[in-house]
């Protein structure tokens, strides 16, 4: 598996590096196959080289197997970058160049951590659901977007919310397939009410449900009410299907279930090419925090997850990747707490120890 790291800005680089420690150990003892390259990304490369990322860059995140992302973001960046360096190193134009529709996210609940979430313990007690955000369309992309000028002389700031049949198509048929392997249950977000795109989304899953998984559970929901279920019932949801945006929104949300975003990781896939390789990125949730930047104290462990992911759908190992998962969930349940998950009076450990207690139980 030839992977590309792209450690990128803030506590990215920290995070990374032990996530690279978590896959060579794969490399090591169990026969993985593994060449490791490494570019900077970003604000620091705009640092180093004046641009966010190098044009040869793009043709080693064209030839991997799977790119490893830290995170991308600076406060300076904004204004001391100009836009057209800035679109360079865009997480959003990677996503889009790699065609990585389907954003998985999962949201796991670990024993260990009860106290760490803000919710009740019967509440977020054995709580394994999983988003697929599409990635690659909606909002983020839509076009007519900018910044325009009225006649009379006043600003109107400009998004589209737009969503083709096939963009809706392949994020919920990647949805339905995902359900098979797990409880066999779809929630598919939408605003059916209000919006004309919502409405096709909901047509379509319908659609998609009734032809080709009528096997599978499923239901609609709107995105306002999926926001409050997924505080008071979480337990409830296994895959949830929705668009760019309110996947963006409603995994962080649910995030808070866990009490850190720290701990979630991503994986975001294309659709398989002739040989049924999928392009892949993975990257943990959170973002670049500024603010605990190069202190060593980030929580490693979204990174550190977001390999089990590239094991189990990159490398195809889905043995290495439970034993990883397995090995995360081992170091919380023996006491290992980063300060964003530390409850009251737990001693805290820094983002390299996190990383050796997760290698110890490997
Ligand atoms: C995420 C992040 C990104 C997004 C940002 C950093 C562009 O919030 O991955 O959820 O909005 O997709
Ligand atoms: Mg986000």
């Amino acid at each position: 598996m030839k992977v590309l790291v792209l450690a990128g800005d803030g506590v990215g680089p920290e995070v990374t590096a032990q996530a690279v420690r978590a896959l060579e150990w794969f490399a090591a003892h169990r026969g993985l196959e593994l060449s490791l390259a490494e570019r900077d990304f970003g604000m620091t490369n705009w640092l180093k080289h004046r641009t966010m990322m190098p044009d040869e860059t793009w043709g080693q995140i064209e030839a991997a197997d799977a790119i490893l992302f830290g995170a991308t973001g600076s406060l300076d960046q904004a204004g001391i970058i100009p836009p057209e360096e800035r679109r360079k190193g865009s997480l959003l134009r990677m996503r889009k160049a790699l065609d990585v529709f389907a954003n998985m996210r999962p949201v796991r609940m670990p024993s260990a951590l009860a106290e760490a979430s803000p919710y009740k313990s019967r509440v977020t007690d054995g709580v394994d659901l999983i988003f697929v955000r599409e990635l690659t369309a909606g909002m983020y992309f839509g076009t007519p977007r900018g910044v325009e000028t009225l006649p009379d002389g006043s600003r109107r700031g400009i998004n589209t919310h737009s969503y083709t049949e096939a963009e809706i198509a392949r994020a919920v048929r990647f949805a339905f397939a995902l359900a098979r392997t797990r409880r066999n249950h779809v929630t598919s977000v939408d605003k059916a009410n209000v919006m004309e795109a919502g409405a096709l989304w909901r047509e379509i899953a319908t659609g998609i449900h009734q032809s080709e998984f009528p096997d599978v559970g499923f239901e609609h929901m709107l995105a306002d009410n999926c926001a409050i279920q997924l505080a008071r019932h979480p337990k409830r949801f296994d895959v949830l299907v929705t668009d760019n945006l309110f996947g963006d929104l409603l995994s962080d949300a649910a995030g808070a279930i866990i009490g850190s975003l720290g701990m979630l990781p991503s994986a975001s896939l294309s659709a398989p090419d002739g040989q049924g390789r999928r392009r892949a990125l993975y990257e943990p949730i959170h973002g670049s925090a500024p603010d605990i930047a190069g202190k060593g104290i980030a929580n490693p462990l979204g990174a550190i997850l977001s390999v089990a992911m590239m094991l189990r759908w990159s490398a195809e190992r889905p043995a290495d990747a439970a034993h990883l998962e397995a090995a995360v969930d081992r170091a919380l349940a023996k006491g290992a707490r980063t300060a964003d998950i530390a409850g009251p009076g737990e001693s805290t450990l820094s983002t390299r120890a996190m990383g050796d207690a997760v290698i110890a139980e490997l």
